[in-house]
């Protein structure tokens, strides 16, 4: 009798250890989204006005584009596209600035990656900062760096909303970020080693030049990955029970799927699923926060201005 409650409990605490946790992004998303309407609607008729610039064709683009477009018709937000199948840089630039002195457009986001014959810094810096919903501007960013108020870039923005809504704790953790880029790598490595929740993490940012990868990443307690390489990630690079955030989304080629195509991570998510306690699926993990996120700096700006 004693064996069989022993066994029994055994089985119990098994399968909750064995329990991995889903950061639902997608679900997180809907919960902001609607928080976010519901304060429109109480400040109705003012409406927060998002404008977007898109240039080319990139399908990857186009469709991030038309689903934030999407995300602020949804909450009740005015929005206005603004796609070029090609423009030169002094014209976006002259339109940059007619944006900028446009009392009736709150948040301005150009599109990345631009074409090759318009510089990506130069645009960044045109954005008037107050209008910088991406954060991308170094007013933002260097803000950021020093723990002001400002606009934090959407995708980080995001996944520190998902740390904080899942109560992930932080304190202490190492947290191993894969890819530098100024959208992602560099600045969630500089919040998660901030002097606040979450934070007090001890960072390491690694990329494509750092020396023992594997090594780095398996001593991770919350591995972020943003590198942009389908399925990188295998669980002999991952700690037991550790926290995967996967940032990356590249489209590869299924027979498996109506489409032909299907959408997959940085991170081996089957591979790597028995081994850590919390993973952010693809899709439906950080991606649905990078739009969250882009509404919430889009209606702190409207604050700003105050309409709201
Ligand atoms: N390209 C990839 N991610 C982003 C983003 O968050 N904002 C903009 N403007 N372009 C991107």
């Amino acid at each position: 009798m004693e064996a069989k409650i022993e066994l029994w409990i055994c089985l119990i605490i098994k399968c909750k250890e064995d329990k991995l946790k889903i950061l639902d992004g997608k679900y997180i998303s809907s919960v902001i989204r609607s928080e976010i309407k519901t304060e429109v609607e109480r400040n109705s008729p003012a409406r927060p006005h998002l404008c977007a610039i898109l240039i080319g064709d990139n399908g990857a683009s186009r469709t991030y584009v038309n689903a934030k477009v999407k995300a602020c018709e949804e909450v009740g937000f005015k929005s206005t596209l603004l796609h070029y199948d090609d423009i030169s840089e002094l014209d976006l630039l002259k339109k940059i600035e007619e944006i900028n002195n446009d009392k009736n457009i709150d948040g301005l986001i150009v599109q990345l990656p631009l074409p090759k014959h318009i510089d990506e810094n130069k645009i960044t810096l045109a954005v008037k900062p107050a209008k910088d919903v991406d954060g991308f501007h170094p007013v933002n960013m260097g803000k950021m760096m020093l723990g002001l108020d400002s606009m934090i870039p959407a995708t980080p923005a995001g996944i520190i909303e998902l740390i904080k809504r899942y109560k992930i704790e932080t304190l202490g953790k190492k947290c191993v970020v894969v890819g530098r880029s100024n959208i992602v790598g560099l600045p969630i490595s500089v919040l998660l080693g901030k002097n606040k929740y979450p934070g007090n993490c001890t960072v390491t940012l690694t990329h494509s030049k750092s020396k023992n990868l594997k090594e780095i990443c398996a001593s991770a307690d919350i591995l972020i990955v943003a590198l942009g390489v389908a399925n990188f990630i295998k669980s002999d690079m991952v700690k037991k029970n550790c926290v995967i955030i996967d940032v990356g989304i590249s489209r590869v080629k299924s027979d498996k799927t109506k489409s032909g195509w299907k959408l997959l991570g940085d991170v081996d998510f089957e591979n790597v699923k028995d081994k850590c306690d919390y993973i952010t699926p693809v899709p439906g993990g950080v991606g649905p926060m990078t739009i969250a996120m882009l509404l919430a700096n889009t209606l702190k700006a409207a604050k700003k201005e105050n309409k709201f």
